[in-house]
């Protein structure tokens, strides 16, 4: 197992993404987990990741205590990387500075030949391009360090102690900027360490199942919320695997679902997946809960708040029929979710502002008392993914894009119950979400959909005046939906879906199209 200790980079999710790719069973634990906590797992080799602090600050996040006498003893190998090399010049008696040539984005570098780190890649790696994002430098290596490479600013690209097994690179090998990156791992982790590649999704989703047989006793039952979603559905399908028809599944639907949205998950829940699933009307609950509602935080609490509701009535009616309370509850929930829970090392509490109310069947009743199962929350999304494949979930399903909790109130400005919106908006969603299907554009975009707007704007059409709604088409590249690109669409199939639009759904004169990135906008609008 591959450790990678998270100093708080950006990147650090792409370590163990990278390291998974390779077939190496990895994971990432926040730089504050004890030292015992280290040892329990047993790794064979431990990252120290990047991080956005510098190692001189007071309370900057550092290893435990302990911690290289503990690799030393056991010959574990260490690789740090940005921040992670500062902290092991510092840590082995080294001396770093704020650098006098900071450097961000692509740096060149040349490697000496002969050393254990790139051993016969020194050739390949000389000369390449790779992603530095530093202001600090070390400027005087501990003992029994050497330079194995330089930046051509004359900066230290990465050091070693072959005899200590500790190595480090000050760019950032897992992002695809560097151009030998990806192979500079792989030879690291294969030849350097020795590592076998062995981890294999089949093997994970054995073991899950296996897992979740052992947790939930002979006589209990599981409820899954269902949300048409990847996650719940892979989740759901797993647990099922393990537990057969003890687990119980309920599909809300909210009126604030896409067009056909309910026939077409339930037919996949049902006569693909042959999951027990309720389907459980709530729209005219959350409709009339919304009504005259504008403000979008106040629609999200509202939801959420629902959500809750039917799920303790659904749980309630369980009970009823199956005459006990059940006992665990399932969710999809996935690794960097389980990652981003966890307060940035050194912060002693989370920076992140509240930007959106993001929910999914989180803040239960207390007095549900349900043991969570989280099959998944060991894997990132394409895992999930390919998971779903192996457990028989149908392709078109696993790639479908993701779809928020608060479904379309979010992509309706204002009040979700004014006209005719929840109507036009499914169309136009479906006739964009179909141009881009049949363009073969589907799986080049993260998530694409229509927006409604509450302004009204003149038009002409069939030589007729007319006062009518626009609609806003929003397509975005992402790699986590943290941050996103807007999709270049050439103008020929904008002009083809636009005219689609105008023509097929009743009471729209105008569609434009979102050409902001994330940041500055979100991914939806509300
Ligand atoms: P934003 O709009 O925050 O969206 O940039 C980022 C990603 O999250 C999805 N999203 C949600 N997903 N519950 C969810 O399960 C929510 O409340 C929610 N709000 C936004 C959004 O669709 C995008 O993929």
């Amino acid at each position: 197992l591959v450790l990678v200790l998270d100093f708080g980079s950006q990147y650090t999710h792409l370590i163990t993404r990278r390291i998974r790719g390779l077939h190496v069973t990895s994971v990432c634990l926040p730089a504050g987990t004890s030292l015992e906590s280290i040892q329990a797992l047993k790794p064979a080799v431990v990252i120290l990741s990047g991080g956005p602090h510098s190692v001189h600050l007071d309370g900057a996040p550092t290893v435990p205590e302990g911690f290289f006498e503990y690799v030393k003893g056991k010959g574990i190998p260490v690789l740090g990387i940005c921040y992670g090399l500062h902290l092991i010049v510092k840590l082995l008696g080294g001396e770093v500075k704020p650098a006098e040539r900071q450097e961000y984005g692509r740096m060149q570098i040349s490697a000496v030949e002969g050393s254990k780190l790139y051993g016969s890649l020194a050739g390949a790696v000389d000369n390449q391009t790779v992603w530095m994002s530093h202001g600090d430098e070390a400027v005087r290596l501990p003992e029994g360090f050497r330079v194995v490479a330089t930046s051509v600013q004359g900066n230290i690209a990465a050091i070693e102690n072959a005899e200590a097994n500790i190595y480090a690179l000050q760019y950032h090998p897992e992002v695809t900027h560097s151009e030998k990156g990806a192979e500079t791992l792989r030879y690291f982790l294969l030849e350097v360490c020795g590592i076998v590649a062995d981890w294999q999704l089949q093997n994970v989703l054995k073991e899950e199942i296996e897992k979740v047989s052992k947790m939930v006793g002979p006589d209990d039952h599981v409820i899954c919320a269902l949300s048409g979603g990847v996650d719940s559905a892979v989740a759901a399908t797993l647990v099922h695997r393990a537990i057969g028809d003890r687990l119980h599944c309920v599909f809300v639907d909210n009126g604030l679902c896409r067009y056909k949205e309910r026939e077409r998950v339930m037919a996949t829940f049902e006569k693909d997946l042959h999951l027990p699933v309720t389907c459980w009307d709530a729209t005219e609950q959350f409709l009339g809960k919304l009504k005259g509602v504008v403000d979008p935080e106040r629609k999200r609490k509202i939801i959420g708040a629902e959500f809750i509701a039917v799920f303790d009535e659904f749980s309630h009616k369980l009970e009823r029929e199956i005459g006990k309370k059940p006992a665990f509850l399932v969710q999809g929930t996935l690794y960097p979710d389980v990652i981003e829970s966890c307060p940035p090392p050194g912060s002693g509490k989370s920076h992140s502002h509240t930007i959106k109310s993001h929910h999914n069947v989180g803040g239960l009743p207390p007095d549900m008392q349900l043991k969570l199962v989280e099959p998944l929350k060991w894997l990132f999304k394409d895992e999930v993914r390919e998971m779903g494949k192996l457990l028989g979930v149908p392709a078109s399903f696993v790639s479908r894009h993701p779809f928020p909790g608060p479904g379309l109130a979010v992509r309706i400005m204002g009040d979700v119950t004014q006209g005719n919106a929840l109507e036009t908006i499914r169309l136009a969603d479906e006739i964009f979400i179909n141009s881009i299907k049949e363009a073969g554009l589907y799986d080049k975009i993260w998530q694409a959909f229509a927006v409604y707007l509450p302004v009204k704007t003149v038009g002409v059409q069939g030589d007729k005046r007319t006062h009518s709604h626009a609609v806003a088409l929003r397509a975005i590249t992402s790699e986590d939906g943290m941050t996103a690109d807007w999709y270049h669409f050439d103008g020929k199939f904008l002009a083809d879906v636009s005219s689609k639009i105008c023509n097929t759904v009743r009471g729209i004169n105008r569609v434009v199209y979102d050409i902001t990135s994330k940041p500055p906008s979100t991914v939806e609008w509300e």
